[in-house]
């Protein structure tokens, strides 16, 4: 019985692959991922095997790295995502957390809906043109500034500055990208708020 459930449930996985094909039209969305939010760029790319809840946003151009058939798997909750960011595949963003100030940390409210919820929750903030590698977890409360890069399996726990290179568990400072005079000139100019035509995409690969 049960197994002939699973492969009910199994069988109607196509009518959901169709359904998304017709909800992400006029998006670059796969249908093999899983989007909630309302708050996506028509400009912004979600690969396949991508979760993203509806609290999270992407800018444009950004894009989240998955696979054609939804094998990788990457859970973006309460992120707000900027412009220009290159994310790779697996990436898990943990805004929430179980208080454990409290005597338990069970989620009680799961047995009786009626106690208050034990849960904490901070958004999460990548700001524009950043690098994640694969496989990087992001906690709860933290913001990723302008230009920044995420090594691949990092764990960042605390905010990263503008254009720093993290890496690591807990993820630490290796390098920055520039000194701080073109950093500066970097953030005031803020590219990525202008049309950006073939010479200055050109330039801002080529400098
Ligand atoms: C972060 C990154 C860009 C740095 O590259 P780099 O400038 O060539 O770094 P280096 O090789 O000079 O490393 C500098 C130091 O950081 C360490 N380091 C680099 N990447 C690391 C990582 N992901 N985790 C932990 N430590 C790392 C190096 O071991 C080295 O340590 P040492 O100074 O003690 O020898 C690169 O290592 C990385 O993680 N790239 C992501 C690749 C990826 O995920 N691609 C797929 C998605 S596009």
């Amino acid at each position: 019985m049960l197994f002939q459930l699973l492969y009910f449930i199994y069988s109607l996985y196509p009518i959901y692959i169709l359904i998304n094909i017709i909800r992400y039209l006029g998006y670059k969305i796969s249908p093999y991922s899983h989007c909630f939010s309302k708050k996506i760029s028509k400009k912004a790319i979600i690969m396949g095997g991508v979760f993203f809840d509806s609290k999270s946003s992407i800018d444009d151009y950004s894009y989240i790295s998955g696979d054609n058939f939804g094998f990788s798997k990457s859970k973006i909750l309460n992120t707000h995502i900027g412009k220009y960011c290159s994310i790779g595949t697996n990436l898990i963003t943990l805004p929430s957390g179980h208080n454990y100030r409290m005597i338990s940390n069970y989620p009680f409210k799961l047995i009786y809906p009626k106690n208050k919820d034990n849960l904490t929750s901070k958004p999460i903030t990548i700001n524009n043109d950043v690098w994640i590698g694969s496989n990087v977890i992001i906690l709860g409360g933290v913001v990723i500034s302008d230009g920044a890069v995420i090594g691949a399996g990092s764990v960042v726990t605390k905010n990263v500055p503008p254009y720093t290179i993290v890496a690591g568990n807990p993820a630490k400072i290796i390098k920055t990208r520039f000194q701080k005079n073109i950093v500066e000139q970097i953030k005031k100019e803020q590219w990525w708020n202008h049309k950006i035509s073939q010479k200055l995409a050109n330039r801002l690969n080529n400098i």
